[in-house]
């Protein structure tokens, strides 16, 4: 939530850019794999071009990923860069932001979606 808050409390769009792209932004945290990096390669097979920031707290493995999603979509229409994030680490979210910012001026769509599938055991209720 926090890391939502900054990214669109904030005007990214006055800052100085060094990547302008008027292609959609979409920024996908926890996007190495699972639903995220699902994500990431439906919209690669998309004929809509798109600027996609693969977001993992782990560099390498955010890097592995994109490299992945371009080999299996070479004509891909959209261009994926990836960022650092770990929603979990303050320091980190603002890192992130700093970059966002500076490189790309804007975020269009947030897909926060880093996070764990949690399994709840239910009890049945008696009385
Ligand atoms: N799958 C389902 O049936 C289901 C159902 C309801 C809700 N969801 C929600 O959908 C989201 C994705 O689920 P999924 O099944 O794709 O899970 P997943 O396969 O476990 O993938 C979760 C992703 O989130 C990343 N992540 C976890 N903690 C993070 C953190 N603190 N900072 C940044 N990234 C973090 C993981 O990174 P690492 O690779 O570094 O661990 C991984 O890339 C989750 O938020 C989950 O709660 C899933």
């Amino acid at each position: 939530m926090s890391f939502y808050v900054r990214m669109f409390s904030s005007n990214c769009t006055r800052r100085k850019k060094t990547t302008m792209s008027s292609n959609l932004i979409i920024f996908i945290t926890g996007a190495n794999t699972g639903l995220g990096f699902e994500t990431v390669k439906s919209l690669c097979q998309s004929p809509k071009a798109y600027m996609i920031l693969l977001g993992g707290r782990s560099i390498e493995k955010a890097n592995a990923a994109a490299e992945q999603a371009q080999k299996e979509f070479p004509k891909s229409a959209s261009i994926i860069k990836t960022v650092q994030v770990d929603i979990e680490d303050d320091d980190s979210i603002s890192q992130a932001f700093g970059h966002v910012a500076s490189q790309y001026g804007r975020i269009d769509i947030l897909v926060n979606n880093a996070g764990k599938d949690f399994e709840y055991s239910s009890k049945p209720v008696t009385g």
